[in-house]
């Protein structure tokens, strides 16, 4: 079969990681018989630096064009690029809001699993570890703080700014929707995240999940208060299985619980809307700090093309087999700089170039 695949490299350690996840794909490629056609979408700061724009009309158009859009990673050092001192709207970040807002992908998947291979990379005792976890956090991505309106005005002598937070009704159904859907076929748990006891957008999703669960009989779930969550995840990740929660806390807690997987550079992602299309990323940045050094992990952007495998082709004996020979990889003993494993015991440590060619190499 022919599938378009729009690619987005990014910056930072997006070219890095996405030539590794596109080296996995034409591999598959090559053996199951399908052909993968690429086209380069500019985003972030190299779509600046190329045109002014974060992201132009254009380049939504193509990833509009394209079966699934593949993305690296966007953005700069915040504190030191000049990318951050352009007005908010023009920065790299923007370019991703927009591309995500323009998709409508508004159901973000984090699946945050720990490879036994990994518990020696995992910063948690092995008592806390116990069997290990395997949760998918469910992150609503077209709502909330990211897209209510801002403003920083100058009121009686002194700056002001706000940023504010909503959520409609139907914003929150079809992401309870689509957790609830995906508990179904998981462990039929479901751990709704908010701050009721503060915020009335909260109370709103506590309501309409409420309502929502009502069509689920067999999915057992719970409230839980998003600062109570970010201690349960490192008290006892084992509890999770599907986490419900707004665009923002589903942002901090999916770092969160990447790094008790060992390393943000483990968490893949897939953004969707209602539609076979999704936009495939790794959850972690563009990690200014190791750019162009070789040694980034290209696992979570490798593992995020599985899941464009599984949910926008339906491929997923090709999914099954990334994921298999990443296991395998590691089950070797070759890691990258970021999940070396925390008692110092013996693996091969490679960098990025070289795990992609360990992963093609076992499909
Ligand atoms: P970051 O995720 O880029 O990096 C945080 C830490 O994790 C760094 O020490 C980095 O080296 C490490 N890290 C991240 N990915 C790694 C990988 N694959 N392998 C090994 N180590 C890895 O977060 P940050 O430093 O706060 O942000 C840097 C820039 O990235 C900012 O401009 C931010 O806006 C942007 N960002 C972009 C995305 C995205 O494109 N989806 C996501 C998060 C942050
Ligand atoms: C992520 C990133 C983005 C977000 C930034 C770059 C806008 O942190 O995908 O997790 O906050 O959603
Ligand atoms: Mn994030």
């Amino acid at each position: 079969m022919n599938f378009n695949i729009g690619v987005i490299r990014g910056d930072g350690i997006g070219p890095e990681i996405v030539t590794e996840a596109v080296k996995v794909l034409d591999a598959i490629g090559a053996k199951y018989g399908h052909t993968f056609n690429y086209t380069e979408i500019l985003m972030g700061g190299c779509s600046i630096d190329a045109t002014g724009e974060p992201l132009t009309d254009e380049a939504v158009e193509k990833a509009l064009a394209s079966d699934a859009v593949l993305m690296g990673s966007i953005g700069g050092n915040t504190s030191t690029s000049p990318w951050y001192k352009l007005p908010a709207d023009k920065r790299p970040e923007a370019g991703l809001l927009k591309l995500r807002k323009s998709l409508n992908l508004f159901a973000n998947l984090r699946p945050a699993y720990l490879y036994d291979e990994l518990k020696e990379a995992c910063p948690l005792r092995d008592d806390i570890i116990g069997d290990g976890f395997d949760m998918m956090i469910m992150r609503e991505l077209t709502g909330g703080l990211y897209f209510g309106e801002r403003s920083t005005k100058e009121e009686n002598g002194q700056l002001v700014a706000r940023d504010s937070l909503t959520y409609s009704e139907n914003e929150i159904r079809r992401i309870a929707k689509r957790g609830f859907d995906i508990a179904m076929k998981r462990r039929k748990k479901v751990t709704s995240v908010d701050k009721a006891n503060v915020l009335d957008s909260s109370r709103l999703w506590r309501k309409i999940v409420e309502e929502v669960a009502a069509d689920y009989p067999e999915v057992s779930y719970e409230h839980m208060l998003v600062d109570n969550c970010a201690m349960q995840l490192v008290k006892d990740p084992g509890q999770f299985d599907v986490i419900l929660t707004e665009n923002m806390f589903g942002d901090i807690l999916s770092d969160e619980a990447s790094m008790v997987t060992g390393s943000i550079g483990m968490l893949s992602s897939a953004s969707l809307n209602d539609t076979k299309f999704g936009l495939y990323e790794p959850s972690g940045g563009s990690a200014p700090d190791i750019a162009g050094q070789g040694i980034a992990n290209p696992i979570a952007t490798i593992l995020s093309a599985a899941m464009m495998l599984r949910y926008s082709f339906d491929l997923d004996a090709e999914a099954d087999a990334i994921e298999a020979a990443v296991k395998k990889v590691l089950k070797a003993g070759y890691r990258t700089i970021d999940i070396m494993p925390r008692d110092g015991s013996a693996v091969t440590r490679v960098g990025t170039v070289e795990m992609g060619d360990l992963i093609v190499k076992e499909l």
